[in-house]
Parts: C-alpha cells; structure tokens; sequence
C-alpha cells in the first residue's frame, strides 16, 4: 500500500502533467511516447470515455518511462477501476467523504481536488496533503493558491482547469505548487490527426517551464 507522500513523488516527476481525453486506445502509447520525448514523465488519463482503462493498461504496459495516471475518478468503483487496470495515481476532480476514505488504503497513490478552504481542510484532517486545485482559473487561480498558503502552509497543489502555456509559469513560480495539469499539450486535432510531432513539440516546451 502507498503512503500518502507517493504521491508528492508523481507530482514532482514533470511540472506539467498532461490531461488526455482518449477515444481509441490503440493510439494511447503513441500518444505517451510523444509526451515522454518531450520530456514529461507523467500522462493524466481521464476516466471520460469507454476507451480510457484500456488507454491505461496499454501505456502501463508499452511504455513504463512514463507515470500513467487515471483522472476523473469519480467514485470509490473508479479508483478501484483504474488501479486494476494498472494506473500508477489516481485523480479526482474533487472529493467525496467516500473516496477520501478509500484514498487512504488505496493500492495506489491518490490525489482528491479542492476548491475550497473547507475542502482543503476535509482532506488534511484525512491525512492527504497534496491536492489537485480544480478548476484552477475559474475558481481563483494563482490569487487562491497565495490566499492558502497562509492557513495551509503544509498544503501542496496540482493546479489543473483553464491552465495554458501561457499561464503556467505563474502557477508554477508559487512555492505551494508541485506541479500544474492541463489538456493543451494533447489538441483533439493533433490526436485526429495522429500529429506526434506536434504534441512532441508541445510537451518539449511545457517541460522547459521548471
Ligand atoms: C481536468 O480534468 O483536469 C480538466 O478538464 C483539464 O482542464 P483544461 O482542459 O482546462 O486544461
């Protein structure tokens, strides 16, 4: 079983960990290794689609260079899902009193999101001090995370939502954040089009942010 520091570990591999929504898992390990040639080391995907666990199984088994996380986990169902299916992490867009539970004595590390100061202050009484901070831009962006750093200075964050190229170095300068997510290094187009280079090119530039 992990201890709740793992997943400070996953968080520090990269400082921006890619998003992915994937139709076909058959163009996941692609996908992974034109994330890994750029230079990011951990891939987020989201439990959106039918495709998704067998997304996560085939990047667990075709390329172990790179952290394969499962987002949007839901429910305690979904956690359990995802580390069957061979996730390393797991990640919700927020909490339930359920999950942060299970998160606990999960076989994988697990990363539950905050919005909130009660929330953030739920899942510390749980024992997590790692947080993804979601929706990062529409619910306060870099002001917050500086807001939480006085109550919660133990509190780390995975700011993810609304995140650019752009924006990121903000994010990314404050102390309380490990790491920032989003879904621009994986356009659906570039995925469509099965266009590596690009999204190659886009990781390369996104891991020069440190
Ligand atoms: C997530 O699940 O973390 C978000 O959907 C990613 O947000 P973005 O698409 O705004 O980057």
């Amino acid at each position: 079983m992990p201890s709740l520091a793992d997943i400070e570990r996953i968080l520090r591999l990269s400082p921006v960990m890619p998003v992915v929504v994937i139709d076909e898992p058959a163009i996941a390990p692609d996908l992974a290794r034109a994330l890994l040639a750029g230079g990011l080391r951990t891939i987020e995907v989201t439990l959106r689609t039918a495709a998704a666990l067998g997304a996560i199984e085939a990047i667990a088994r075709e390329v172990p260079g790179i952290a394969v996380g499962a987002g949007t986990v839901l429910s305690v169902e979904d956690l359990r899902a995802a580390a069957n299916a061979g996730a390393t992490f797991a990640i919700s867009p927020g909490a339930t009193p359920a999950l942060l539970e299970a998160g606990v004595h999960a076989p994988i590390p697990y990363l539950p999101a905050v919005a909130t100061a009660s929330e953030l202050m739920q899942g510390l009484a749980h024992g997590y001090h790692c947080f993804k901070f979601f929706p990062a831009g529409a619910a306060g962006g870099t002001a917050l995370l500086k807001s939480f750093a006085g109550p919660f200075p133990q509190a780390r964050f995975c700011p993810t939502g609304g995140i650019t190229q752009e924006t990121v170095g903000t994010y990314l300068a404050l102390p309380n954040v490990l790491c920032a997510g989003g879904s621009w290094l994986s356009p659906p187009e570039a995925l469509a089009a099965r266009d590596w280079g690009r999204i190659e090119a886009l990781a390369a530039q996104a891991a020069r942010r440190t």
